[in-house]
């Protein structure tokens, strides 16, 4: 970051942030309600159900009091679109419109995620230039017009092939000033003993892009039936799979037009769609579906519908599931969820389709015609009932016991579910194994009284009354530079507990009378950052005419902890052997212990 301000003029970046207001760019991923002085939302880093996020409009500062993240909005936009420090900038600049000036006469260098996102747009092309113009593409071109992908398709999607040679790429772009190690970074070029080789040989080759369609990964497919079917480049600092939805930059207009978006498992799946006219189509990259996609999609679409094979549909759905249960939003809830006060885009209503006959979708297509295939979509089940039935189906019902086993599966499951959805469900359990639902909400309750602390409570940590104590003081010596005087000269680190805090307090007293504000917080080490912004955005118990008054209680409290820490450390001194064999030490330790205990006492 400090390395980057050099070539990002200061001003600019100031610039930039005066033209992005946070609560305004956050508001473009979560929705935000105004309660009291703050706004609140649910997180955009973690799974949550209440909203723990807190923006503050008159610092620029947010917090998640659930994960602990926080920072400003450059941070923010780092870390929802997976940025560093200058692309943050420059993608702020962008949104509003902004001119950023790199320093004067220098062409400007490529920070080295660009040469990363460089190197893999080159490699596209090489790929593309192989398969639709040399001799050597031939066979890629009679594979892709045997699947029936058009012209506009292979374009499209950026689809190339890889040559045989063992270093055509990686010879192609060390002319290009690549060096080896960027190339083996990017997943492009592998190392071994004997040297480097291209990672893809012989493979058509499918692009993988971010949202904002910069290459930054590639899946490779055999022509023949060779081993492995796929292979595809390395999660590396670009690219994250769990993250990563192939085809969504392409698809994302239609997804928002539709506001439903089809995901498939397989890149030659989504193509075949496409190419058929279902073009809101994205395919996950060999995971799960998971909570990230989640976050991704709801940018655009209220509606994902996962089309599953028959066979690993049980098993896929309940990968998925434990990661982004609490993800769904089941259909028909989202005027009540308004009503809570909770965000109705917090949510994505999710629903399952399986083909029939072990097709895949591309299979599917080839031989059913594509209205049936969207007469499936129409249908598509809602992934709790889907679920459901396939926790269900894991009991032989027509025995007792086993009965009773599905409906406590059953009931387990459902109270992972929104408190809206339990009583509809309880009634499709109760229906599915033939039992009474008003016994069955009985047993609900129970199981749920057992469970019930661990909602919504698993990330938070209370703190303890020492560190609470710390927070408020460094609060309001954030807030108020001039509450940074006399009481504060003699409280040092060792007041402290948490050497987070301790670390704060230090940079609070360099700052003299210097306002704490959103340019600070670029300037703290990064596991600062989110400490900072926690003190900031925790809300003291106050008035302001009391402020004065408040401080000095806290500063004595804080004191006095300290002073009660010193003791019962003396005490345990002087009771341990060494002590009670020397009596000069003894006697000057119990002098020092009385000398405190008096301290303690001036306090009050
Ligand atoms: P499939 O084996 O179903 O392939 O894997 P496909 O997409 O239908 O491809 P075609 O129709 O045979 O050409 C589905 C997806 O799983 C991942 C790929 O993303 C693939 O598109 N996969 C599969 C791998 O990553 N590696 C493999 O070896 C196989
Ligand atoms: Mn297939």
């Amino acid at each position: 970051m400090t390395e980057f301000k050099g070539r990002i003029k200061e001003n600019d970046i100031d610039a930039v942030r005066e033209r992005n207001n946070l609560v305004d760019v956050v508001s473009e991923y979560v929705t935000l309600k105004k309660k009291g002085k703050l706004f609140w939302g649910l997180c955009p880093y973690h799974q949550e159900k209440t909203p723990s996020f807190k923006v503050d409009a008159a610092s620029q500062l947010f917090h998640c009091f659930g994960c602990g993240e926080g920072g400003n909005v450059f941070n923010f936009v780092m870390k929802v679109e997976h940025l560093e420090f200058p692309e943050a900038v420059e993608f702020l600049a962008a949104r509003a419109g902004y001119q950023l000036e790199y320093e004067a006469g220098k062409s400007r260098e490529l920070s080295k995620r660009e040469r990363l996102y460089e190197a893999n747009s080159q490699a596209m092309l090489f790929y593309q230039h192989i398969l639709l113009k040399t001799a050597e593409g031939e066979p890629g071109r009679t594979y892709l017009k045997k699947r029936g992908l058009g012209a506009d398709i292979v374009k499209g999607y950026g689809i190339g092939l890889a040559p045989q040679a063992w270093s055509s790429l990686g010879n192609h772009l060390a002319q290009r000033k690549f060096s080896k190690e960027e190339l083996v970074e990017a997943g492009l070029i592998i190392k071994s003993a004997k040297g480097h080789y291209d990672r893809f040989r012989s493979r058509l080759i499918f692009p993988i892009a971010d949202t904002r369609g910069r290459t930054i990964a590639f899946g490779g497919r055999v022509l023949d039936s060779g081993q492995p079917k796929y292979m595809n480049s390395p999660e590396t600092p670009t690219y994250h799979k769990s993250s990563t939805l192939y085809g969504l930059h392409l698809a994302k207009n239609d997804i928002t037009k539709e506001g439903s978006v089809v995901v498939v498992e397989g890149y030659t799946d989504v193509l075949a769609l496409a190419q058929a006219g279902v073009p809101n189509v994205v395919a996950t990259l060999g995971t799960a579906f998971t909570g990230e996609h989640v976050e991704l999609l709801k940018r655009f679409a209220n509606r994902a519908i996962l089309v599953f094979d028959a066979d690993a549909a049980g098993t896929k759905a309940a990968e998925s599931a434990s990661a982004y249960m609490s993800e769904f939003r089941p259909p028909k809830m989202k005027a009540l969820r308004d009503f809570e006060g909770r965000s109705a885009e917090s949510g994505i209503d999710v629903r399952v389709v399986v083909l029939p006959d072990n097709l895949d979708p591309a299979d599917y297509i080839a031989n059913h015609s594509i209205d049936s295939f969207r007469e499936l979509l129409d249908d598509a089940e809602p992934f709790y009932d889907f679920y459901l039935t396939r926790e269900l189906e894991k009991y032989t019902i027509s025995e007792t016991q086993e009965k009773e086993k599905a409906a406590l599966a059953g009931l387990k499951f459902i109270a992972t579910l929104d408190p809206i959805t339990h009583e509809e469900y309880i009634g499709k359990i109760a229906q599915r194994l033939g039992l009474d639902a008003r016994v069955l909400a009985v047993r609900f309750r129970s199981l749920l009284g057992k469970s019930a602390p661990r909602r919504g409570t698993a990330f938070k940590t209370a703190l303890d009354p020492q560190e609470k104590t710390e927070r408020t003081f460094l609060h309001l010596i954030m807030k108020y530079p001039r509450l940074r005087g006399s009481l504060l000269a003699d409280i040092g680190g060792d007041y402290f507990v948490s050497p987070a805090h301790a670390k704060l307090l230090v940079v609070l007293k360099g700052m003299g009378a210097g306002k704490f504000d959103t340019k600070t917080l670029d300037d703290l080490d990064n596991s600062l950052k989110a400490k900072a912004t926690e003190v900031y955005l925790t809300e003291a118990e106050y008035e302001e005419e009391n402020l004065a008054k408040y401080f000095e209680d806290i500063s004595l409290s804080l004191k006095d902890f300290y002073y009660k820490r010193q003791i019962s450390k003396l005490k345990r001194e002087l009771e341990s052997p060494t002590a009670r064999r020397d009596q000069m030490r003894y006697d000057a330790l119990f002098g020092e212990l009385i000398e405190l205990e008096a301290k303690r006492r001036d306090l009050r």
